[in-house]
């Protein structure tokens, strides 16, 4: 999973024990417990209710003391990367690019994750796997981690292969249906640390199909669209521009747990349940909007067309 390897590079970046890094107020608990671990202070720059980057906020939060600044490219589309890249050079700051969500994603032809100093992807949010995560860096980190290394990510990017799975896993009644927002679910187990994924793992991710992914994903994506756009939900991402290949379906609604209640019907939508406790609701007051409105759809290449307007109908059913 991405996050041990966070750890690995934030145990790096602490060379002197002292350091920050800014996280974006809207996001994975995932993504700031490995700095905790390796002691890296976590500071919150402003996301406002559309997922767009206050690049004030940020400016103003990066100290003597910062040494990074992550930003998350959301739902599989490219955030505003030459803003990053000029305040992060501006201020001698090293930019980490989460690309989790955007894996097989670019921006201006260029792979996202190649803007800045380090990147990282979580095959399993692309994936049928369980484990496995790739870091690049731009020498400034992990200069022995060969195991962690962009060779693999671009190997399976390149390979077109027949898709070895592709099976129907989005429709299926989920367990309790409650809402999960024990922290310790994004807790870091040391059995995982410095674990290289298994033999198998890296044979799927070698062959599956990422081109037949990338269009599955963007029809999808663009069916979900044309079929919500005009109902009283709000989409924050209606360009699917040339280069986007979406994670999920991010859509935000003035009802209470409509992710608990897709899941109900064997939907499996979600949100991200948990910011962490240093933000405070009253100036991160759009990051808590999200976090209680903002429902990821799912729009895997695994959905058959009776899935996509089951989805649609249950969503327009509990959005009125
Ligand atoms: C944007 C983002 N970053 C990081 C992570 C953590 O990835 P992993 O679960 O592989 O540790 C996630 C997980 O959902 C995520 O969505």
């Amino acid at each position: 999973m991405a996050r041990y390897g966070l750890y690995e590079i934030a145990k790096r970046l602490n060379d002197v024990g002292s350091i920050n890094v800014l996280v974006p107020s809207y996001h994975c608990d995932a993504i700031v417990k490995p700095f905790e671990k390796a002691g890296v202070k976590v500071k919150f720059y402003k996301i406002d209710k559309n997922c767009n980057t206050d690049f004030v906020d940020l400016a103003k939060k990066i100290d003597m003391d910062t040494k990074a600044v992550v930003m998350i490219h959301y739902f599989g589309f490219p955030n505003e990367i030459e803003k990053y890249v000029s305040i992060c050079k501006k201020k001698n700051v090293l930019l980490i690019e989460d690309c989790v969500q955007s894996m097989f994603s670019s921006y201006k032809g260029k792979r996202v994750g190649l803007f800045g100093d380090v990147s990282f992807v979580s095959w399993r949010k692309f994936l049928p796997l369980e484990e496995g995560a790739s870091f690049r860096h731009n020498g400034f980190l992990m200069n022995n981690q060969s195991r962690l290394d962009i060779k693999n990510w671009l190997k399976a990017v390149k390979n077109t292969v027949e898709n070895v799975f592709s099976k129907d896993v989005s429709i299926k009644p989920l367990s309790s249906g409650k809402v999960d927002i024990d922290r310790s679910a994004s807790e870091l187990v040391p059995a995982f640390f410095n674990k290289k994924p298994t033999g198998l793992t890296e044979r799927i991710f070698r062959k599956y199909d990422i081109r037949s992914v990338v269009i599955k994903r963007r029809n999808n994506y663009a069916y979900l669209m044309e079929a919500l756009k005009n109902s009283k939900i709000v989409l924050p991402f209606q360009k699917l521009i040339e280069g986007v290949c979406p994670s999920a379906f991010p859509l935000i609604v003035k009802e209470d747990n409509v992710d608990v209640k897709l899941r109900a019907k064997g939907i499996s939508a979600c949100q991200w349940r948990y910011l962490s406790p240093d933000l405070s609701r009253k100036e991160f007051k759009d990051a808590y909007f999200l976090m209680e409105h903002l429902v990821f759809l799912p729009v895997h290449e695994g959905l058959n067309m009776h899935e996509l307007n089951h989805i649609i109908e249950e969503v327009k059913k509990l959005v009125r």
